[in-house]
């Protein structure tokens, strides 16, 4: 073998080893693991099998990105694991606790104090302004944050005593990232958090959510049909019919303000 050769398989083998670390340590690791989950809903004689043995981990303080094409089953993942709803079948690991033995008031407490919701229509209480809809979620949780901080976090110091009707669309959307950060949840859940939003807004809004991330080491999962964000991500789960497509990790994440679409 030449020099070269030897080299070459030498840097081969390093960076398989570091491959191999890299995917024991995220197995060690695992924050939230969802193992063989299926949600079947009975409409009468048929059943639709909107998530079919789906199995993925994520790790603490990663931000993920989910795509898949519309009706593949994202939003029935999200909302399992966000505990509004429950699997039919398989297991949902969070934070080492098995939250499809949980009971309903279980799975209250644990969407009340645990889990962060961002969606893509802001379903802020009109007739409050900014910091009275984030201290009324903080009201029902464990660990708030304080919630004139979050707000000056997410960039709204000065709108803070508007009401959601004297706001942009991009402004309302900060509030209830707001909303969902003040309660310093264990899972941010996003779906479809710019779906509503402009180009530029939309933007913003991706960045805001992977500068949390990265300074909070919170851990961030988004889901979006649009795959030219997915180098954003630290993990890229594709989601088809029910299940996991194929599933990707970014060593070196893209900040969002270098993504075009
Ligand atoms: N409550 C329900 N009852 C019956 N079928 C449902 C229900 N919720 C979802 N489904 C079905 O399950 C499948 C997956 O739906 P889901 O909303 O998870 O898809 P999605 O990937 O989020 O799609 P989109 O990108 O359009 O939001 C779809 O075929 C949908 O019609
Ligand atoms: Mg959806």
């Amino acid at each position: 073998m030449t020099c070269f050769g030897f080299i070459r398989r030498q840097k081969l083998i390093i960076q398989n080893n570091r491959k191999q670390e890299k995917i024991m340590a995220d197995m060690q690791n695992a924050y939230v693991k969802l193992d063989k989950v299926s949600k079947i809903y009975q409409m009468g004689e048929v059943e639709i099998k909107a998530v079919d043995e789906i199995s993925f981990e994520i790790s603490k303080g990663e931000f993920v990105v989910i795509v898949g094409p519309s009706g593949a089953g994202k939003t029935t993942v999200l909302n399992i694991l966000g505990g509004m709803d429950t699997a039919t079948k398989g297991t949902v690991l969070v934070d080492g606790k098995n939250i499809t033995d949980y009971n309903s008031r279980q799975l209250t407490a644990y969407r009340r104090d645990d889990i962060g919701f961002v969606f893509q229509f802001y379903n802020l209480v009109p007739n409050l302004t900014s910091l009275e809809n984030v201290e009324l979620a903080m009201q029902i949780c464990k660990n708030p944050l304080d919630a004139g901080e979050v707000l000056k976090e997410v960039g709204l110091e000065e709108r803070m005593g508007n009401f959601p009707a004297q706001l942009s669309g991009g402004e309302q959307q900060r509030v209830s990232i707001a909303r969902a950060l003040a309660k310093n949840p264990k899972l941010l859940l996003c779906d479809e958090p710019t779906g509503a939003l402009d180009y530029q807004t939309g933007k913003a809004i991706l960045k805001l959510l992977q500068d949390m991330c990265r300074q909070k080491g919170m851990t961030v999962i988004v889901i979006t049909h649009n795959s030219a964000l997915t180098p954003m991500a630290d993990r890229v789960i594709h989601i088809k019919n029910g299940t996991v497509s194929a599933m990707e990790m970014n060593e070196y994440p893209t900040p969002v303000e270098e993504i075009e679409w």
